[in-house]
């Protein structure tokens, strides 16, 4: 007896060993024929959700988008397409950095000329910490909830130069906004001239309240750095508004750009007196492109960026937004059923975001992790300040009988 695609789904939803065949399947040829993407879909309306898993090569469960994304097919077909292209070497063609660059800026909400393309959130960070004017015994203020792409780029600056790195910890699961504004403006004193704030904690999913951060720190003539790792491709951002010096992210992450793709967003007024940290073709203009030209690179992720930026513009990004939490809600809320799960996200809407962490109270996350592992389900342990929770993180391609899954795992784990 042979099976159809839709059997073998259907065995799937009740035998574990068959429970992550790639969703994709029918798509692996790349260059497949595939139907259009469904436009702004409703954070429920499974089938259209279902539809866009399709368009990945996951084989298992990714819940570590907080890492890495996975690329769509339509975003690897564009970065191999160009790379074959290339390798013709007499019929090479550029990518189309100014169209790339103005598609980035409507994505983002960003000035024009502002976004440059570097390689990750750790380049972007330690271009800005190595291209401001800092004096010794200046102070960086930032919280100990810091990932080392965020963090070593300052104690380096520190160690060389003298520059005095302060950190404190945030309230995890604030009262308001206010509450958590308040906790940064504490620790702040008359030597502080940066705040470098990640919007999204990694540890937690803490969506820290950047644009009222920003504002305090200009009234007192200090320079905003965020590390914006998560939230391009996560939230449907307008980074005019929040306004800040300098803003780093990994579209590998969120946005599911090819991996070594990454952005550096500087308002306007700073461009002429940040120092590129690569100095080649272009570093004397007073524009993103400074930041940019580091000898040859590799032309075809830039393409899968572009193809990223469309991809997520198809679907749209207030969907993809509103489904992301839609399913962080739901995990937390599941989460906090289960007896002996302590829950260290908060609590509070208007903080929480795509990511999860919780522990387990008698079992470490790493045992946790490994068990998920068994099943194909890959999770993020933070082992980081030994916090030990297990992060989980629920981008796109997640769907909701994929959670109901985890949680019935952890549940018999914590009752075991
Ligand atoms: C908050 C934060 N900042 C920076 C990074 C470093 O990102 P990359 O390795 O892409 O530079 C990460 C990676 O997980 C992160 O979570």
């Amino acid at each position: 007896m042979s099976l159809s695609r839709r059997d073998l789904l259907a065995l799937a939803a009740t035998t574990p060993a068959l429970a992550w065949l790639p969703r994709a399947a029918e798509a692996r040829d790349l260059g497949g024929a595939r139907p259009p993407l469904p436009r702004a879909p409703a954070p429920d309306d499974e089938a259209a959700w279902e539809q866009i898993a399709r368009e990945f090569l996951i084989e298992g469960l990714h819940l570590n988008t907080g890492t890495i994304g996975a690329c769509p097919i339509p975003v690897l077909e564009a970065t191999i397409t160009h790379m074959r292209a290339f390798e013709r070497i007499t019929r090479q063609e550029g990518v189309d950095r100014v169209a790339l660059r103005r598609e980035l800026e409507t994505f983002l909400g960003a000035w024009p000329g502002s976004v440059a393309v570097v390689r990750n959130t750790t380049e972007a960070m330690n271009i800005v910490a190595s291209g401001i004017a800092l004096q010794p015994g200046d102070e960086v203020l930032t919280t100990t909830h810091e990932h080392i792409g965020g963090r070593c780029c300052w104690e380096l600056a520190a160690k060389r130069h003298g520059i005095v790195l302060r950190t404190f910890t945030p309230p995890l699961d604030p009262a308001s906004e206010a509450h958590l504004a308040a906790a940064w403006m504490e620790h702040v004193t008359p030597r502080t001239r940066v705040l470098s704030i990640s919007h999204v904690l990694f540890t937690t999913g803490l969506l820290q309240p950047v644009e009222a951060l920003v504002r305090m720190a200009r009234e007192k003539g200090i320079i905003s750095v965020i590390d914006g790792a998560h939230p391009p491709g996560m939230l449907a951002l307008d980074l005019q508004r929040l306004d800040a010096d300098y803003y780093a992210s990994s579209p590998h992450k969120w946005l599911l750009a090819p991996k070594g793709t990454g952005l550096l967003v500087t308002r306007p007024d700073r461009l002429a007196t940040t120092w590129p940290l690569i100095a080649s073709g272009e570093w004397d203009v007073d524009d993103p492109r400074k930041f940019e030209h580091v000898g040859t690179g590799n032309d075809s992720l830039v393409a899968g960026l572009r193809a990223a930026v469309a991809f997520q513009q198809a679907i749209g990004r207030e969907a993809i937004e509103a489904r992301v939490h839609f399913l962080a809600a739901r995990l937390d809320a599941a989460l906090r059923e289960i007896r002996g799960v302590r829950v260290v996200s908060p609590r509070r809407a208007p903080f929480r975001t795509g990511m999860v962490s919780f522990t387990m109270d008698g079992v470490p996350a790493a045992t946790l992790q490994q068990e998920l592992g068994r099943d194909r389900i890959r999770t993020r342990v933070i082992a980081e300040g030994d916090l030990g929770y297990l992060r989980l993180s629920t981008h796109l391609y997640v769907l909701p009988r994929d959670l109901d899954r985890v949680v019935g795992r952890l549940a018999a784990l914590a009752r075991a």
